[in-house]
C-alpha cells in the first residue's frame, strides 16, 4: 500500500515498475560493453529464456474470504530472521554500471533490511561494504580459486566482516560462452575490472609477481594499460602502479579458473570455517543429495540467469525435484525472478528464499543507491499484495496447493 500511496499518489518512480521497461531503460543507462555483460546470457540465450517462460506457466489459484489484514513476510533462514525472503544475489563488476557500485547496493540493501550477498568478483572490497550495513545480513559468495591459502584469506575476511554464511558458486568453473561480449571482444576482469576482493586482499597481492608472465592473455581490442589508465584519470584507482595492475590480472587469470573442484573439495571447506556453506548452482536432485552428504547447510537452485549452459532447464522446473531431494536443508532460488508474484511462485514451489540478480543491477545503473531501493520496494510490495489477494498472510501457507495443476 506504501508504495501505492506514495507512487502512484505522489511522485514518479526513479524506475520503470514494469520488468521490461526497467531493463530497456537500463540498457539505456548503461555503456555497450555493460549492457552486453549484464543483460546477455549464453549461447542463444535459451536457458534465460526458459527461465523467463516458467514462470508464466504456474498459475496461483487465489482463496477469499480469508482476514488477509495481518501478514507476515519474515523467514528464518540458518537461524537468522530475515525481514521478506528476499536477498541480492551476488553479481560481479557492477562498477560497469555505476560509480558506487557495491556500495551503493550495500546501503540499499540496508536501508531496506535486505540480505545481500557479496560478490567475489567486486569492484569494492567485502569490509567496505559491510561497515554500511549495520545488523542487515550480508554473506559472502566465493569463487573457488586454485590458490587454497587465498581461499582462506577471502573466507577468514568474510568471517571478520560479518557475514553470515558462504555461498560457494559452482557453475562457473570456467566462464560460459557469451557471444555478446565475445562479439565486442569484452571481458571486464582483463580490463582490471570487478578484482577489489583480489586487490585487497594480502595473500593474493603477495602473490602478484613482479612481471606479468609472456603467457597472459592478451585481450584483444582497447588493451589493459589504455583502460587501467583511463579508469585512473576517472579518479577509479587502485593503488597499484599500472604496471603492477597488469601483473595482478595476469595472475588473477592464472588462479581465478578452479575446473578440478570436486565434492571433496568441500570438506576442505568445511575445516576452514564455522559458518554456514551454502551450495550455489545446484539444478540435479542428485546433486541436492550430494551436497546433503557433504554437509552443505543449504542450497541455491541456480543457473546463473541463464549466462552458463545454453539449452539447459529453466530453474523454476528444476526446483520442485532439488527441494524433494534436499530433506532439512534450506533451498534458495534463483535466475528469472522479476516480480514479486514471482517471489511467491518460486516459494509455492519449495524455495525458503529467493535471490534477485538483474533486476537490482538495472536500478543501480538508472537511479544508484535510491533506484536499488525502489527495485526491492516493487518487488517486496509485489510479493505482499500476491500472498494477501491469493489469501494468505504467512510464508509458510505459501505452498504447491497455491498454484493450479
Ligand atoms: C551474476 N551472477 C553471479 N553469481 C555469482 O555467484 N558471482 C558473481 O560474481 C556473479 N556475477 C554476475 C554478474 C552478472 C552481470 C549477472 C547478471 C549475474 C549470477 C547471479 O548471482 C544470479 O545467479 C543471477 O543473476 C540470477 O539470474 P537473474 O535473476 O539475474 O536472471
Amino acid at each position: 500500500m506504501e508504495v501505492y500511496v506514495t507512487g502512484v499518489g505522489g511522485a514518479r518512480p526513479l524506475v520503470p515498475v514494469a520488468p521490461d521497461a526497467l531493463e530497456a531503460r537500463a540498457a539505456r543507462a548503461m555503456s555497450p560493453e555493460a549492457a552486453a555483460y549484464i543483460i546477455g546470457g549464453a549461447g542463444s540465450e535459451a536457458t534465460m529464456r526458459a527461465n523467463r517462460a516458467a514462470f508464466e506457466r504456474h498459475q496461483f489459484v487465489p482463496r477469499v474470504l480469508r482476514d488477509v489484514s495481518q501478514r507476515d513476510l519474515s523467514v528464518t533462514l540458518l537461524g537468522r530472521k530475515h525481514r521478506a525472503p528476499v536477498l541480492l544475489a551476488p553479481v560481479g563488476v557492477l562498477e560497469m554500471v555505476h560509480s558506487e557500485a557495491d556500495l551503493a547496493v550495500a546501503r540499499a540493501a540496508a536501508a531496506e533490511g535486505i540480505g545481500y550477498v557479496f560478490s567475489n568478483q567486486a569492484s569494492v572490497p567485502m569490509e567496505k561494504c559491510a561497515a554500511v550495513m549495520g545488523d542487515t545480513p550480508r554473506w559472502f559468495q566465493l569463487y573457488w580459486s586454485s590458490d587454497d591459502d587465498f581461499v582462506r584469506s577471502l573466507v577468514s575476511r568474510a568471517e571478520k566482516s560479518g557475514c553470515e554464511a558462504i555461498v560457494v558458486t559452482l557453475d562457473t568453473t570456467l566462464l560460459g560462452w557469451r557471444p555478446r561480449d565475445l562479439d565486442l571482444a569484452y571481458l571486464p576482469f582483463l580490463r582490471g575490472l570487478g578484482l577489489a576482493q583480489y586487490l585487497s586482499d594480502p595473500v593474493f597481492r603477495a602473490k602478484i609477481p613482479a612481471k606479468p608472465p609472456q603467457t597472459a592473455v592478451r585481450p584483444r581490442g582497447l588493451g589493459v594499460v589504455d583502460t587501467l589508465l583511463s579508469l585512473r584519470r576517472k579518479g577509479k584507482t587502485f593503488d597499484l602502479p599500472v604496471g603492477r595492475m597488469r601483473a595482478a590480472v595476469a595472475h588473477f587469470t592464472a588462479t581465478y579458473s578452479r575446473p578440478d573442484l570436486n565434492w571433496s573439495d568441500i570438506a576442505r571447506l568445511r575445516a576452514m570455517t564455522k559458518l554456514p556453506i551454502l551450495l550455489k548452482g545446484i539444478r540435479h536432485a542428485d546433486d541436492a543429495k550430494l551436497a546433503k552428504q557433504h554437509g552443505a547447510d543449504g542450497i541455491v537452485v541456480s543457473n546463473h540467469g541463464g549466462r552458463q549452459v545454453d539449452g539447459e532447464t529453466a530453474t523454476l522446473d528444476a526446483l520442485p525435484g532439488v527441494v524433494a531431494a534436499a530433506g532439512k536443508m534450506p533451498v534458495l532460488f534463483d535466475s528469472g525472478i522479476r516480480s514479486g508474484s514471482d517471489v511467491a511462485k518460486a516459494l509455492a514451489l519449495g524455495a525458503t528464499a529467493v535471490l534477485v540478480g538483474r533486476p537490482y543491477v538495472y536500478g543501480l545503473a538508472i537511479a544508484g543507491e535510491a533506484g536499488v531501493r525502489e527495485v526491492i520496494r516493487n518487488i517486496v510490495a509485489e510479493f505482499d499484495l500476491t500472498l494477501a489477494l491469493s489469501g494468505l498472510t504467512k510464508m509458510s501457507e505459501l505452498n504447491g496447493k497455491c498454484l493450479a495443476g
